[in-house]
């Protein structure tokens, strides 16, 4: 579709609505340059996930062709829809999707061959000496099916819990941890040319889930079994990316792997305000700036293309707004901040539309960066010895509204684990932590500032956190 067929598609939808609309940004981002061929002048893709519902949505599609020159498929490759009974296989809503993609230039990541969930029940339900003939014939015929069609798989998905340890599913219970290499083993006997991933969520900062990870993943690689890259799903909390991430990345691929990132959204307690989607605007710049900066970050993938089409209202009631597009497929601030890392001018398409048959389209182009929106400041200082530390921390309501109840949420260096806190509660122990106020110290008058500290284990790494976001917005 052309610039100009785009701005008339979109200015149609909004005329259907009968609606004088100032103000409001193309659909399709039309008047700008696609995330897609900014993200490939930077060597990277820029991808999304699409449904086959989503394929009957006009707007949503043309938004997809647009923008996106990476899909994948946000159900119809999984387990459940391709092979729902033993030995019967439906490859029909995976081939729409991959035919939609084909159609628009797009590649495809194939999601997933093994996964514990979304498993039709027989799998689970076979004899464990039964399992791995069931698991590689499934691998074999999906991957066969798509041989030459999907740029990568994600091999196995989730494969570990929070604290690194192998999740209990129908496929390490048969076979242990060998399944993994198997499994890969099996994808690459079918496709040689597909790039294999193993792919997890929590995994995008240092912890102990990508710890284990990472130990994982050193050891195929030592092992000769053909794995080509970290997926880090990236369904992160707004202000919370992890300052660790581009280490993270850093470190995988310091080990010969690609990382992508596979699944990106950024939840808001809803209703999202200004202040929430200038954060969600830096959280996006953020892990677009760090897939930059790491050679073998191969590309950013959002899961679905508007809020609309976002899982989190089902699964988090209460949060969404998760996308760089608004239920109406309007560009939001993430939209711009990434663009603007991706090396594009942000580009705004100001449409006027009228009830009866008038219609203006003026462009104006404008370079915005997130507005400041900061409330807070943040010190803090660590005394550490041999295998712990203390650190207290001050938080300072730089704001002009009083707080009543504090939320501050950090990332611990990786290895370090809280072992006692005062003047406020702290959960987890590790990882991605909030702390709370307790109950004599939650209000915090503009100008005023609150303490607490904790005491931590630590395996070596005694660094401060940074990144602190208070009450959901982050601290200067
Ligand atoms: O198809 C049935 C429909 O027949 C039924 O009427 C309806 C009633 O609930 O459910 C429909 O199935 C739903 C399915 O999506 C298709 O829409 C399931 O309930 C629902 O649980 C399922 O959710 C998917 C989720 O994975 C399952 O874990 C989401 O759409 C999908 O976006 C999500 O994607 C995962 C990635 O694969 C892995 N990483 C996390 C990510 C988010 O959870």
């Amino acid at each position: 579709m052309s610039r100009t067929s785009n701005v008339l598609a979109a200015t149609a939808v909004l005329a259907v609505g009968g609606l004088l609309l100032a103000g409001v940004t193309d659909p399709a981002g039309a008047a700008g340059t696609g995330l897609k061929t900014l993200a490939e002048a930077k060597g990277i893709y820029f991808g999304t996930a699409l449904t086959q519902s989503n394929l009957s949505n006009g707007t949503l599609t043309a938004v997809a062709g647009a923008q996106f020159d990476m899909v994948t498929p946000g159900n119809e490759m999984k387990w459940d829809t391709t092979e729902p009974s033993n030995g019967s296989y439906n490859f029909g809503p995976g081939d729409q999707i991959v035919s939609f993609a084909q159609s628009h230039g797009m590649r495809v990541r194939g999601h997933n061959l093994v996964w514990h969930s979304q498993l039709p029940g027989w799998v689970s339900s076979l004899p464990s000496n039964q399992v791995q003939g069931a698991m590689e014939a499934h691998i074999t015929t999906e991957a066969t099916h798509y041989k030459g069609k999907v740029y990568a798989w994600d091999v196995v998905n989730e494969p570990f819990n929070e604290d690194g340890s192998l999740r209990a599913d129908a496929f390490s219970n048969a076979m242990g941890s060998g399944y993994l290499a198997d499994a890969l083993r099996t994808a690459h006997a079918a496709d040689p040319n597909a790039k294999l991933y193993l792919n997890d969520y929590n995994i995008e900062g240092q912890n102990a889930k990508s710890d284990a990870m990472y130990r994982l993943v050193s050891q195929l690689k030592s092992q000769g079994v053909p794995i080509d890259g970290v997926g880090l799903e990236s369904h992160f909390i707004v202000g919370q990316v992890p300052s660790s991430m581009r280490a993270n990345m850093q470190r995988f691929t310091a080990l010969g792997l690609d990382v992508a990132v596979t699944e990106l959204d950024d939840r808001i307690q809803l209703p999202a305000n200004s202040g929430t989607l200038a954060q969600q605007a830096t959280d996006y710049a953020a892990v677009v700036n760090n897939c930059l900066a790491v050679s073998r970050c191969v590309g950013v993938s959002q899961w679905g293309v508007g809020d609309a089409d976002s899982w989190i209202p089902g699964t988090f009631p209460g949060q969404g707004a998760a996308t760089m597009y608004d239920n109406n497929y309007q560009p939001k601030p993430a939209y711009d901040a990434t663009s603007t890392a991706l090396g594009g001018s942000t580009t705004t398409t100001t449409t006027t539309t009228t009830t009866t048959t008038t219609t203006t389209t003026t462009t104006t182009t404008t370079t915005t960066s997130p507005p400041p929106n900061s409330t807070c400041t943040v010190t803090d200082s660590v005394n550490a010895w041999n295998t712990g530390l203390t650190e207290s921390v001050t938080v300072t309501n730089t704001g002009t509204a009083a707080i009543n109840g504090w939320s501050l949420a950090f990332t611990l260096a990786g290895g370090q684990t809280v072992t006692s806190a005062w003047n406020a509660t702290i959960s987890p122990a590790g990882g991605q932590v909030t702390a709370k106020n307790v109950g004599y110290n939650g209000s915090v008058a503009p100008g005023a500032s609150v303490s607490f500290g904790f005491q931590a284990t630590h395996t070596g790494n005694t660094s401060a956190p940074g990144d602190f976001t208070l009450n959901g917005t982050r601290c200067a």
